[in-house]
C-alpha cells in the first residue's frame, strides 16, 4: 500500500536521507530503528507530507503522493503521531477528540468509545484539560485521536520515548491491539523490547541510509542482534 523509493531529503544543503527505499503492505506493523539523528523523524515527516523529498517517489495505493501537503494526505487516511506528544492542552480530552471527529466525520461517541476501550482510565479524564495529562496519557490520547475515522495508515514517531516502564507496557498493549486488528502502521521506536515483540518487519536506518531489513521472526525476536546494527 505504501512504497517509498529512492528518496533523498535535505534541510537546505544538509542531506539527511540518502536513497531510502521501503514498503508497507496492508495490515502490517513495520518498525524503523536507528540512533538519535539517524533521520527517523525526517522519514516519517516526509511520508506524511510535512517535508518533500528532493528526489525519489512515494506511492500510496499506487498513487504518487510525494510533495502533496499533509492536510491532503490526512484526507487520504494517512495520520502522523509526532514525537513531541503535543496535545491541545487548554482543551479537555473530549474536545481534543472532538476536533478529530469533526475533521473525519466519525461520531464523537464512537471516538470516545474507542479511546476508553483502549485505555479505560480515560473514562474519568474526559472532562479534564489535556495539558494536565502525564506524558504516557498524552501519547495514548494522540494515538486514540489518530485512530478516529479509521485511518488507512498510521505513522507513529517514538511512542514510548521518555515514558515510565509501566506506561510503556500500556502503549505496548494498545499497539498490540492495533496489530491484532490489522491497522497498517509504520512506527519509529528505540525501545527494542517493544520493537521485537510487535514488528512484522524492521528497517534499520543508520546515518540516513537503510542498512538492513529484517523479515525473519526469529531474528526480530533477538534484540541483541538488533542492537548490533545500531
Ligand atoms: N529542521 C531541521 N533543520 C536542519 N537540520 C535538521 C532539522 N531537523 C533535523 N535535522 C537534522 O537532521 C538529522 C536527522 O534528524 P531527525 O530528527 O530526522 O533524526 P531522528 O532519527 O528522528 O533522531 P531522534 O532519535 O533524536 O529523534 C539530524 O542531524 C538533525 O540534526
Ligand atoms: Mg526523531
Amino acid at each position: 500500500m505504501l512504497e517509498v523509493s529512492e528518496i533523498d531529503v535535505s534541510y537546505g544543503h544538509a542531506k539527511v536521507l540518502h536513497r531510502v527505499s521501503l514498503n508497507l503492505r496492508q495490515g502490517e506493523m513495520v518498525f524503523v530503528v536507528g540512533r538519535n539523528g539517524a533521520g527517523k523523524t525526517t522519514l516519517l515527516q516526509t511520508i506524511s507530507g510535512l517535508l518533500a523529498p528532493n528526489t525519489g517517489r512515494i506511492l500510496f495505493h499506487g498513487e504518487e503522493i510525494h510533495g502533496l501537503p499533509a492536510e491532503k494526505l490526512a484526507r487520504k487516511g494517512i495520520r502522523f503521531v509526532a514525537q513531541d506528544k503535543k496535545v491541545f492542552s487548554e482543551l479537555t480530552v473530549r474536545s481534543n477528540l472532538e476536533l478529530a471527529s469533526y475533521a473525519t466525520g466519525e461520531s464523537l461517541d464512537e471516538a470516545v468509545g474507542r479511546l476508553t476501550r483502549i485505555y479505560p482510565k480515560f473514562q474519568e479524564f474526559l472532562e479534564r484539560k489535556a495539558g494536565g495529562l502525564s506524558g504516557g496519557q498524552r501519547e495514548i490520547l494522540l494515538i486514540g485521536r489518530a485512530l478516529v475515522g479509521k485511518p488507512k495508515l498510521l505513522l507513529i514517531d517514538e511512542p514510548t520515548e521518555g515514558l515510565a516502564a509501566i506506561v510503556i507496557e500500556d502503549i505496548f498493549r494498545i499497539l498490540n491491539e492495533m496489530k491484532i486488528e490489522k491497522v497498517s502502521a509504520f512506527i519509529v521506536e528505540q525501545n527494542l523490547s517493544i520493537v521485537s515483540r510487535l514488528a512484522d518487519r524492521i528497517y534499520i536506518l543508520k546515518e540516513g541510509k537503510i542498512i538492513k531489513e529484517m523479515t525473519d521472526r526469529a531474528e526480530i525476536g533477538r534484540t541483541a542482534d538488533l542492537e548490533g546494527y545500531l
